[in-house]
């Protein structure tokens, strides 16, 4: 018989041929064998009630028959091919359909390289250098991204520290970085400064909510200066609302990122806009000068696309987001009353889709304020809630539409069980 491989022994395999034993991106300690709707298995057979959803793309859960069948449906046809096809153009029928200041759009395989596009883009379009990020806001890994991402130093505005080592100073000196939240500190580096090309924002910037009237005030500042309003939905895209952020918000920028559920679970993300910023793609449009080069070998990746097109047709249903903000509601409800009656300080921070606990009394306004009062009770709380069979990110919580009964009873146990380890 087959040696079952634990996850211990996948490990100590990782380890020796993965930097760091991992992917970058969640704790290395977890080993993901298999997904199946509400839930995720790790390699020793523990099965976990999935709250990280692949961080984000799986809205639907873990292999959701009528995708798995869509899928299922295109692999024998192809899986590749560097060339326009139906599934591809279809997929961005639906995109510009569906998001406000969609026209024309450009595929890409990743959230992160989307982003990079989009400040290029702008750059192209206004003939400036300049970027205005947040913050903490977070972008991707190209090089304008990685800066002040997560500074362990506090240092003024609007000066970029990078985040990654291998950055060239000139990059960061392209930047200018403000607290989120703050219109003001937009509104007097916009006056100093007449050679920005575009703020980049996530309108929900991690988990921490734009205040009411903030999203407009950026659209008001920008069309004053003529800089490009660039919404990252990487995340938010189809989630807060089938038409993202802008829907939720009634706020237009000028050019949108997308990823994660528009990829169904697949390699596949995208930038668009107006169809004469997007013309900037077009050199028989704006000539050599003005091109901006593109390509990529899984761009419109047909698999991706039916993937994306299947979930997003299955999102349109009547009622799929009131029942995701139905759960969301419910679990930021059982976290809230076990909380209250210890007598523990939070805040719940986020959406109803997307969301977490700081363990703080403080309004979590931006990256300086949404701190846990101390780090560690977080630890604490996710690692119990993780011990109970609840797997999230140490940061962020993301219900999908997988959800039952049975699940939303077990987390409220295991919260029970968190709250009172940190008690
Ligand atoms: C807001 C935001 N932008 C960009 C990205 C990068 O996307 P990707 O990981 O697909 O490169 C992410 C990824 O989580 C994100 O949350």
């Amino acid at each position: 018989m087959q040696k079952l491989t634990s996850q211990a022994d996948w490990m100590a395999r990782a380890a020796k041929v993965l930097p760091a034993a991992g992917f970058g991106n969640f704790d290395p300690g977890f080993i993901a064998a298999s997904g199946q709707g509400s839930r995720i298995t790790d390699e020793n057979g523990a099965e976990y009630i999935d709250y990280l959803i692949g961080s984000g793309p799986m809205i639907l859960g873990h292999g959701h028959p009528e995708v798995l069948e869509a899928v299922l449906a295109q692999l024998p046809k192809g899986m590749t091919f560097f060339a326009n096809n139906a599934l591809g153009i279809e997929l961005a029928e639906d995109i510009a359909a569906a998001v406000p200041c969609v026209e024309q759009l450009r595929y890409v395989s990743s959230g992160g390289e989307a982003d990079m596009y989009a400040m290029r883009l702008a750059r192209a379009y206004t003939g400036r250098d300049k970027i205005l990020k947040f913050e903490g806001g977070y972008h991707g890994m190209s090089a304008e991204a990685q800066m002040s991402l997560a500074p362990a130093a506090q240092v003024n505005f609007p000066t970029a520290q990078p985040d990654s080592a291998g950055i060239p100073q000139g990059v960061a000196d392209q930047m200018l970085i403000a607290p989120y939240n703050d219109l003001s500190a937009v509104e007097g580096l916009l006056a100093e400064h007449s050679d920005v090309a575009a703020i980049i924002v996530e309108p929900l910037q991690r988990i921490i909510p734009a205040m009411p009237g903030y999203l407009q005030g950026l659209r008001d500042l920008c069309t004053k200066h003529g800089v490009l309003l660039i919404f990252d939905e990487i995340v938010t895209g189809f989630r807060l609302a089938y038409g993202g952020a802008q829907e939720r918000y009634g706020v237009v920028p000028d050019i949108v990122t997308l990823g994660k559920i528009i990829g169904g679970g697949f390699p596949l993300a995208a930038l668009g806009a107006s169809a004469e910023i997007m013309a900037h793609f077009d050199k028989a449009h704006v000539g050599a000068e003005g091109w901006l080069m593109q390509l990529g070998t899984l761009s419109g990746n047909p698999v991706a696309a039916v993937a994306g097109l299947k979930t997003m047709e299955i999102l349109r249903r009547p009622g799929q987001y009131d029942r995701l903000r139905g759960f969301g509601r419910r679990l930021q409800a059982m976290q809230v009353s076990a909380l209250n009656k210890a007598g523990i300080a939070h805040q719940v921070v986020g959406d109803e889709t997307l969301f977490d606990i700081y363990f703080t009394d403080r309004p979590c306004l931006d990256y300086r304020s949404a701190r846990h009062d101390d780090p560690a009770m977080n630890v604490t709380y996710n690692q119990v809630l993780r011990d109970h069979g609840i797997l999230k990110s140490p940061g962020k919580l993301y219900p999908s539409l997988a959800l039952t009964e049975a699940d939303l009873a077990q987390t409220e146990a295991a919260v029970a069980q968190a709250v009172a380890a940190i008690s």
